[in-house]
């Protein structure tokens, strides 16, 4: 059974209209953390809600998480205040394979782009060189932009109107990068499914590994409710598959092994 811990939220703050990045003060959770893994946030719904970490910094005790208001829950999380107390569950699922990677390259959508900063910022202390390449559907939508610069050894960003960076989406943007620099990277990708399901097909095309962070509505978090099921090939086999846990056995997969 995994620990609740009561994190007191330090600061809210706004990065656009619909989303707001959250800091914790919870060593525990700092301590443990690690690039992939979620907590599961209390609101006054019976059911916790599921957030990729962000960032989290064992020497100060804080984690942080980046939330999308799309319903009832993210929208009473976005309006917690400073010094109030949540109960949080974490950390919880397994990790992005970023030690053994020679370089990464990261493909963020939407709210994908939380969980990755956090890997960005371990590559950064692994000395790993990392290009990052984040999509959103307008300039309105954009978060961590600055953050992604500043740490990246390249930075890509696209919208699909065209009013920052690439017009189009991170295919398009992913087209950019030279045959040079794909060579020997790993590529890490988070965000709607059909963009994740596109960056594999480009990373078999060219030979590399991707690993992809899936998403399912969750329950319990920790494996006992089965609510989370995802298709995952069986070792060795095309069509044969066998239901995982999204929040237990992933929600880092790696790409070859979903069954899309
Ligand atoms: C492992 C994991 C990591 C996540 N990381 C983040 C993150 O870093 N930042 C962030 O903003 N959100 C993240 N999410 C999604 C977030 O958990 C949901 O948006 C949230 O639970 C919705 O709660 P709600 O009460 O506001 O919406 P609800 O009222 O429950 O639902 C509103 C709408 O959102 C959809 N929705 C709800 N949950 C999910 C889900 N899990 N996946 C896809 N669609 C969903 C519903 O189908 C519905 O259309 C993550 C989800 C998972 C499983
Ligand atoms: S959410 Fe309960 S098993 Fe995954």
């Amino acid at each position: 059974m995994k620990d609740e811990y009561s994190a007191r939220l330090i600061s809210n703050r706004k990065l656009n209209e619909e989303s707001s990045i959250l800091t914790f003060f919870c060593p525990d959770i700092a301590v443990a953390a690690k690039p992939g893994q979620f907590v599961n946030i209390s609101c006054s719904n019976l059911l916790k809600r599921p957030f990729g970490i962000c960032s989290a910094d064992p020497e100060s005790g804080l984690f942080s998480i980046g939330v999308r208001e799309v319903g009832e829950g993210t929208r009473e999380i976005r309006e917690f205040l400073p010094d109030r107390r949540v109960d949080v569950l974490g950390p919880l699922g397994n990790t992005f394979p970023i030690d053994d990677a020679d370089r990464l390259i990261f493909v963020g959508g939407g709210t994908g782009v939380y969980p990755l900063f956090f890997a960005l910022s371990q590559a950064v202390k692994r000395s790993i060189p990392a290009i990052s390449v984040c999509g959103f559907r307008c300039v309105g939508d954009t978060c961590m932009i600055d953050e992604f610069r500043n740490c990246s050894d390249r930075f890509l960003v696209s919208t699909d109107n065209g009013d920052m960076g690439i017009h189009g989406n991170v295919l398009d943007a992913l087209s950019g990068i030279s045959d040079s620099e794909l060579n020997q990277s790993t590529i890490i990708t988070v965000g709607p499914e059909i963009m994740m399901k596109n960056v594999a097909e480009w990373a078999f095309d060219r030979g590399l590994p991707c690993f992809v962070s899936l998403e399912r509505r969750m329950a319990c978090g920790i494996g006992m409710c089965l609510v989370c099921t995802c298709k995952i090939k069986k070792v060795g086999s095309d069509d044969q598959f066998e239901n995982k846990r999204c929040c237990a056995d992933g929600p880092v997969f790696d790409a070859r092994e979903v069954l899309w």
